[in-house]
């Protein structure tokens, strides 16, 4: 890993959270010592680019868009945020445009204002994002938590709640519209798995088989799931990510990415993600 930037720390009893100011990207969550999030060797932590690994925040546009120039995933992960209030479990940071690269600034010239907010308890994290929009002029968006998991042995693990709903097969892309229903009680992946659960109404998602116990995203007005994992040829492909790590990590992401959200002037949007260790 390169240069250690800001972070933040949170404890209460045996849990610890980190969040770095850069992208207000949560590093690390430990419950009694044990690692809950991937976090690449070979990830920049000093703002020269997005983490690799923890939980980059997606905001204004999920993936690429026709019509944004942004990059991937937006700018919100290469962000600077503010930490303004602190207690021992919660932390919460605010991001504004004077906070954006400026390059990033002026390819999305639009007023918002940002609230992430992190809470631990025991066995615990929650991880809510607050969208405002103080503009004169609506503006639309989508946005995900993109989780990483630490999982010890891919191979091993499944993810349960998702059978049912639609999804787009990003590595093998429909020809028509038509979507594919997920007919699988546990997701496992066994290969190179980039899928956009659509409108997931069950708001449970379990990870099972970690490694070290199972986890539980509970989520809350995010729609849309998404599960991937690079495999080894994306492994190897990607500067800031071991060839070895797809073996140890599983991002499910909550996110609402289907359809753009506009947002009025003076509203505001939130969505929450709650992580919990569910068994040992
Ligand atoms: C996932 C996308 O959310 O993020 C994948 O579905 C993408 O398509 C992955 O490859 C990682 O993106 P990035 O920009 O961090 O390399």
């Amino acid at each position: 890993m390169t240069g250690k930037g800001d972070t933040v720390t949170l404890t209460i009893g045996t849990s610890t959270a980190e969040i770095y100011l850069f992208g207000a990207t949560l590093t690390s969550w430990k419950t009694d010592g044990v690692e809950r999030i991937f976090v690449s060797e070979t990830a920049h932590l000093d703002g020269s680019k997005a983490i690799r690994g923890g939980i980059p925040l997606v905001f204004p546009h999920f993936g690429t868009v026709a019509t944004s120039k942004l990059p991937q995933h937006g700018f919100a992960r290469n962000s600077s945020w503010e930490c303004v209030k602190k207690t021992e479990s919660t932390a919460e940071f605010h991001l504004k445009p004077d906070g954006v690269p400026t390059k990033l600034r002026e390819l999305w010239p639009h007023d918002f204002h940002l609230i992430y907010t992190v809470t631990l308890a025991a066995n615990t994290l929650k991880t809510s994002l607050t969208i405002n929009n103080p503009s004169q002029e609506a503006w639309d968006f989508t946005t995900l938590l993109h989780t990483y998991f630490a999982v010890k042995d891919i191979s091993r693990v499944k993810v349960a709640g998702l059978k049912g709903y639609a999804f787009l097969d990003k590595v093998n892309p429909p020809e028509g519209d038509a979507k594919p229903e997920e007919s699988r009680e546990h997701v496992n992946v066994a290969g190179e798995v980039d899928r956009v659960y659509e409108a997931v109404s069950n708001n449970k998602i379990t990870i099972l088989e970690t490694g070290s116990g199972d986890v539980e995203v509970h989520k809350s007005h995010f729609p849309d799931v998404v599960v991937w994992n690079p495999w080894i040829e994306k492994a190897k492909a990607m500067a800031d990510f071991g060839d070895e790590d797809y073996r140890k990590m599983i991002c499910v992401e909550v996110g609402s990415v289907t359809d753009f959200i506009s947002l009025a002037p003076g509203k505001t949007w939130e969505g929450s993600q709650t992580l919990v260790v569910a068994r040992l």
